[in-house]
């Protein structure tokens, strides 16, 4: 089959990847043998039998499976092995800037170190040709004092590739409003604040968000339920991580050609694409940008300025964001003429 020049563009331009889980890079095949190299669930021998754990009834029901799966991992060896896997995937799609959501919170509370687990994945970045920065995700289930305790660690080790944090889990059970000491802390150590919220509630979840002063929102496609939210979102600038497969998968919305993707952009909201959790989603960001591209009708133009609005958000100082965009533009200019796109 021939490869359309557009998807040959997509294929190779330059992208920035700020909405994808560590975790959630975990494939069947490297879960089994992690089950392997454990001794452990010996019932399941092939992909087959973990058909199951990949396909999602409601939101809910993917938490479980996302759970269920990530504790499976037992040392940072492991830990590392997925983050190796997802890494390559994004240098094979010209990934050139991702910051990685990392709930290192899960494997902490296995008994692994804080200062072991940023290694491994730190370690894992430094085999592939890709910037590589972490975001740690809090994890709401684990309630707002252990989230505290999370981010005066991140303070007190203050490495360099941990650049922000999140919010993601259990949205309905653990508002955004529980964790407003948790980003105070993050905010005095400098950390970029994000949090998922408008994915398992409406708008008042987003705007939760918005109180805890985050620069960018996971999801967020929700905020349409609330014109005042939306104000607010236009006039800070806040930039929606939006992942329209995972929305689908997930039942967050009935179907691709329903997303609200292209009515947040007719807005004026600023979206950066996300794959989530591209394992348990079937995906990646490449095929997030040819499904906006393909069933939500938006054209290159429109996919590049998300590719330039999320380099604009990305956690990293104003002048390293500015030579990066120059970088990705004179890069896509190239490719533009040698596609003759
Ligand atoms: N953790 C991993 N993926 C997530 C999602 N889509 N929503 C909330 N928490 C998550
Ligand atoms: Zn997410």
């Amino acid at each position: 089959m021939s490869v359309t020049g557009i998807e040959a563009y997509l294929r190779r331009a330059p992208k920035v990847e700020l909405h994808v889980h560590l975790e959630g890079a975990l494939r069947p095949e490297r879960l089994l043998r992690i089950l392997r190299r454990h001794g452990t669930h010996r019932e399941y021998q092939r992909p087959e039998d973990l058909a199951w754990l990949y396909q999602h009834d409601d939101l809910a029901a993917f938490l479980d499976h996302f759970r269920f799966a990530v504790t499976q991992l037992q040392d940072v060896q492991d830990v590392h092995d997925v983050a190796h896997d997802l890494f390559e995937s994004l240098a094979s799609q010209n990934v050139v800037y991702a910051e990685v959501l990392f709930s290192a919170a899960i494997f902490v509370r296995q008994g692994m170190a804080w200062e072991e687990l940023l290694a491994a994945v730190e370690e894992a970045a430094r085999a592939v040709a890709l910037e590589i920065k972490i975001v740690v995700d809090l994890v709401r289930n684990f309630g707002p004092e252990f989230a505290e305790q999370q981010v005066e660690t991140l303070a007190r080790l203050g490495r360099e590739s941990v650049v922000g944090i999140h919010l993601g889990g259990d949205e309905p059970g653990f508002p955004a409003s529980l964790f407003t000491r948790a980003y105070q802390l993050a905010h005095e150590a400098r950390l970029g604040l994000a949090a998922h919220a408008g994915e398992g509630v409406g708008a008042d979840s987003v705007q939760q968000a918005l109180a805890l002063g985050v620069q960018r929102i996971g999801h967020g496609i929700r905020c349409l339920e609330s014109e005042s939210v939306v104000e607010q979102l236009l006039e800070r600038g806040t930039l929606l991580e939006v992942c329209p497969t995972s929305n689908v998968q997930t039942r967050v919305v009935p179907g691709l050609r329903t997303h609200p993707l292209s009515e947040l952009l007719r807005r004026g909201i600023r979206v950066a694409l996300g794959s989530d959790d591209p394992s348990f989603f079937g995906t990646d960001i490449t095929r997030e940008m040819q499904i906006a591209h393909d069933v939500l009708d938006l054209h290159l133009a429109t996919l590049d300025r998300m590719i330039d609005d999320a380099m604009q958000a990305a956690f990293l100082p104003e002048a390293v964001r500015r030579e990066r965009l120059e970088a990705m533009r004179r890069e896509r200019a190239g490719l533009r003429g040698e596609l003759g796109l």
